[in-house]
């Protein structure tokens, strides 16, 4: 039996993790061996490989990135896509195929498991935490770690200049890094995508804030809009998504803050710092359970499936499940938070 392993989409700490439980397993216990598609579903659309075995995979577990690169090819939107993916596999003898990825990547593994007859499994991956079916992806709890670092950082500076600090944290459409990191770090606000900010209520804050000599700090997700709608957005260009970018909210909220309370107010965009460098022990964790159960499920021949977290235990789920609707924060647990801290 010959496995092809992919990575697609954004990259996230503990994807090495996953690829290296796979291997281990695969090879020790089940004595298959390992293709490595190159950057996503471009792999196996143009043939392009990467050695993949034991020696391949050592040391790569405390290693953020993918050491399989990856992209956000979509074959199904590529012409001929499924007939060279069928192509390739077969000159390389891959028998199945374990995509890693989120959203867009699963959703190509779905159809192509279901509807083309190429045998999948997924795992799922996302910083932002947002795919439905798990409780929790790998790299989300490094990223919160990256954010609360940063917050607890920018505490000092806020209080030393009496400023208001406002820290954009990635969540283009669900606010779980802005909400966590948000109430690690003992930010005073959180403003997350889910639910629109009413502008007003943030500066008559900010201001009784001031008031106690207190240097507030907001955290507001990327994806974050004001209730009035009078954001207006840096670039409106598409991303490679077909989502508008939406770059810009943490900029935005500080000059409209400073202009309206006159306190003064600075901004730090996290960025791409957030999906950078090592992965926490949790996303190891998780990370590696995920790659012994996906190359399990190979082995049962359980395709068309993901793994996912449900509470302590790792169960298989249709990728589509996964896919079909993101998970976002339930207004009862942002209300039980708190939108507002003293
Ligand atoms: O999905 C992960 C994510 O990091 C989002 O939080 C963010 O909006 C997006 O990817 C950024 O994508 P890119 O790396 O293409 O700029």
């Amino acid at each position: 039996m010959r496995v092809g392993v992919l990575t697609g989409g954004g990259d996230c700490p503990g994807l090495n993790a996953v690829i290296r439980g796979i291997v281990r397993k695969g090879t020790q216990e089940y004595g298959y061996e390992f293709t490595g598609y190159r950057d996503g579903w471009r792999g196996p659309l143009d043939g392009v490989t990467v050695p993949l075995d034991i020696p391949a995979v050592r040391g790569i577990l405390p290693r953020g990135g993918t050491i399989l690169g990856s992209s956000r090819t979509n074959p199904l939107k590529e012409e001929d896509g499924i007939r060279r993916i069928k192509e390739n596999l077969a000159k390389h003898e891959v028998d199945a195929l374990i995509a890693i990825g989120g959203e867009d990547t699963l959703g190509v593994a779905a159809r192509l498991s279901g509807e083309y007859g190429i045998p999948c499994v997924g795992v799922p991956k996302t910083i932002d935490n947002d795919l439905s079916a798990t409780d929790y992806t790998f790299g989300f709890d490094t990223a919160v770690n990256i954010a609360t670092e940063a917050i607890d950082r920018l505490h000092t500076t806020a209080e030393s200049h009496m400023r208001v600090l406002v820290v954009e944290v990635m969540g283009r459409h669900a606010g779980w890094i802005a909400l966590h990191s948000g109430l690690a770090g003992g930010a005073n606000a959180i403003l997350i995508p889910e639910q629109r900010f009413d502008l007003d209520q943030v500066c008559a804050w900010v201001e009784s804030r001031f008031k106690i000599r207190y240097a507030p700090i907001v955290v507001v997700a990327e994806g974050a809009m004001p209730k009035d709608g009078e954001m207006v957005l840096k670039d409106g260009s598409l991303d490679s998504f077909g989502h508008v970018r939406l770059s810009g909210v943490g900029e935005w909220l500080a000059k409209q803050i400073e202009s309206r309370t006159g306190q003064e107010a600075r901004t730090t965009v996290l960025g791409h710092v957030q999906r950078g460098g090592t992965p926490s022990a949790f996303d190891r964790w998780l990370a590696t359970r995920f790659g012994l159960h996906a190359i399990d499920a190979v082995h049962e021949g359980d395709f068309g499936k993901m793994v996912a977290l449900r509470g302590t235990d790792i169960v298989r789920v249709p990728i589509a499940e996964a896919t079909a609707k993101l998970k976002t924060v339930d207004p009862k647990l942002y209300e039980e938070i708190g939108v507002f801290f003293g």
